[in-house]
């Protein structure tokens, strides 16, 4: 399985944000991961399409947004049109997930559904057709730089199941506390995209930690 790492934005520069996003680019990272964030999903604000749209300038690597949003449907257009690659909603805030992935998908991204900690995976199993990636959260979303959920690796392998049983190609991300310590157990448990934020931007040098991340996986096969 090839392992995918993702750096987070969300602990990045905002001042240099095209230098840091090109320096992941040429670490070797396979995705940026834009964290947007209203102040009502979760408690604290990020950005949304402008940045969504700078990130495009600066990239030419997939851009995959992660909306910590209520009523995400209501960004989708702008979203893909400031240049995302893939959107990935919450099922706690999307009372109409096959509806909604439908949408994205029409738009020409690639479509995610994101499961807090506490949200059993029952959603899923109903969607998968619709899904080309699933989000297990490691952390209560809002923050970066939180401590990983041990509970989570169970969940990522029971998540692997659902996904193997349809036959689904979708990636399986984890998100939230990834860093040299934790990836190789969420890996084992069959993750194959992994959101690091903290562990990437406050690296002493951020580029290698992004390879130094991805051996740990190739190492333990
Ligand atoms: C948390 C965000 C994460 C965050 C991860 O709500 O969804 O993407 O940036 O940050 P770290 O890797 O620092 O836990
Ligand atoms: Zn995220």
């Amino acid at each position: 399985m090839k392992v995918r790492i993702a750096p987070s934005i969300l602990s990045a520069d905002f001042g240099r944000l095209a230098d840091e996003i090109k320096m992941c680019e040429e670490g070797g990272a396979d995705v940026i991961h834009l964290d947007v964030m209203d102040g009502r999903f979760v408690p604290n604000i990020t950005f949304g399409e402008k940045v969504i749209a700078s990130a495009r300038k600066a990239t030419s690597l997939p851009l995959d947004v992660h909306m910590m949003v209520e009523e995400p449907e209501n960004y989708f257009a702008s979203f893909a049109g400031a240049g995302a690659t893939g959107m990935t909603i919450h099922v706690e805030a999307a009372p109409h997930l096959q509806r909604q992935l439908a949408r994205i998908r029409e738009l020409g991204c690639l479509a995610g559904a994101a499961v807090n900690p506490a949200t059993s995976l029952g959603a899923i199993r109903e969607v998968t057709a619709d899904l080309d990636l699933v989000l297990i959260m490691t952390v209560n979303p809002g923050f970066g730089g939180q401590e990983f959920i041990p509970a989570s690796i169970d969940k990522s392998s029971r998540a692997r199941q659902v996904l193997d049983e349809a036959r689904s190609r979708a990636s399986l991300e984890v998100d939230g506390g990834i860093g040299r310590d934790t990836i190789e157990k969420v890996w084992r448990a069959g993750a194959d995209t992994f959101v690091a934020g903290n562990a990437v931007f406050s690296a002493a040098d951020p580029k290698s930690e992004i390879e130094a991340l991805r051996r740990i996986c190739l190492e333990t096969v």
